[in-house]
């Protein structure tokens, strides 16, 4: 049975903290594995990306690999071929796949229908490549502290990415507290706790993170949102609520004055831009796991 990486509750807390040891152990030496040396990788991407694209694509390749990227308005998928048959036939080219779409059914009948590796590079629901370099980072910027010691406020949308920190978070026993305004709330039960108050979340915390408050798809009610998602913003008097040395993520791409202002986005107490790094190197370090089962 191939491993898949569709949710990220697929890893437990021994090797979800062996993945990221691995990930710090690349960062220091990037060039140092060849584990997809002779090794085909495909990443479908039907929504947009920037980060996503680039550190998978130049992550394979750091690993000796070669990525193909696909735009499945350019693949048999838009003109009816089924997910099942392009899962047999990505099966007998490469050795896995990674998909960005709204479906997240769609990955599950890829992963269920083909016989190799599966990898999610965000669905509506979830974004798990995402928070894999957001743990990471968490442990660069507090090298002395275990993730089971540190509290994280993530402020504003209950979207894939919150949905994301939440299940990893709770794997490694990540103190999270997901604060959002009504009617955007993450639903209870996946970890973490949940408050509508953005202030009383962020006192004491260790870090600040936001995502956009109009995730792809959402663009139809763009207004209600960023009105709604307004008292959410991360700035300097929200972080100055945090715990001394805290710092402010954001998994990008950014909307400066929206959800986070210019200040915080650039200033010296983010590591938002290690984080946008980071992105590569855990990723390998993932590739590395998914293809270990060959
Ligand atoms: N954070 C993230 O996934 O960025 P992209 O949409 O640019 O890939
Ligand atoms: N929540 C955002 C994340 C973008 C990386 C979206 O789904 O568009």
């Amino acid at each position: 049975m191939p491993r898949h990486f569709l949710t990220g509750q697929e890893l437990d807390r021994e090797q979800l903290l062996a993945l990221l040891a691995r990930a710090h152990q690349l960062k220091a030496a990037p060039y140092s594995s060849d584990a997809l040396a002779g090794k085909s990788v495909a990443l479908i991407f039907e929504k947009p990306s920037t980060r996503t694209r680039l550190s998978y694509e130049v992550g394979v390749s750091e690993l000796g690999g070669h990525a193909v990227v696909l735009r499945p308005g350019e693949m048999q998928l838009s003109r009816g071929e089924s997910i099942a048959d392009t899962a047999r036939v990505l099966s007998g080219q490469v050795g896995a796949v990674g998909v960005r779409t709204g479906h997240d059914a769609l990955i599950e009948e890829l992963a269920a229908e083909g016989s190799i590796p599966v990898f999610n590079m965000l669905t509506e629901l979830h974004h798990p490549s995402q928070v894999l370099a957001d743990l990471m980072t968490l442990q660069e910027a507090f090298p002395e502290r275990p993730l089971d010691e540190l509290r994280v406020a993530y402020v504003g949308d209950g979207n894939n990415v919150a949905r994301s920190l939440a299940l990893l978070g709770a794997t490694v026993g990540l103190g999270l507290i997901v604060a959002s305004p009504e009617g955007y709330e993450l639903e209870p039960g996946c970890g973490g706790e949940r408050s509508n108050d953005p202030q009383a979340a962020a006192t004491g915390a260790d870090a600040l993170y936001t995502d956009v408050w109009v995730s792809m798809g959402d663009e139809q009610t763009a207004d209600e949102r960023r009105a709604a998602l307004a008292p959410y913003r991360l700035d300097d008097e929200l972080l100055a609520l945090a715990a001394d040395g805290a710092i402010a993520l954001h998994c990008l791409p950014a909307h400066p004055g929206e959800e986070i202002t210019a200040e915080l986005l650039y200033g010296k107490r983010q590591r938002i831009w290690d984080q946008a790094e980071n992105r590569r190197h855990a990723q390998k370090a993932l590739l590395e796991w998914l293809l270990a089962a060959d």
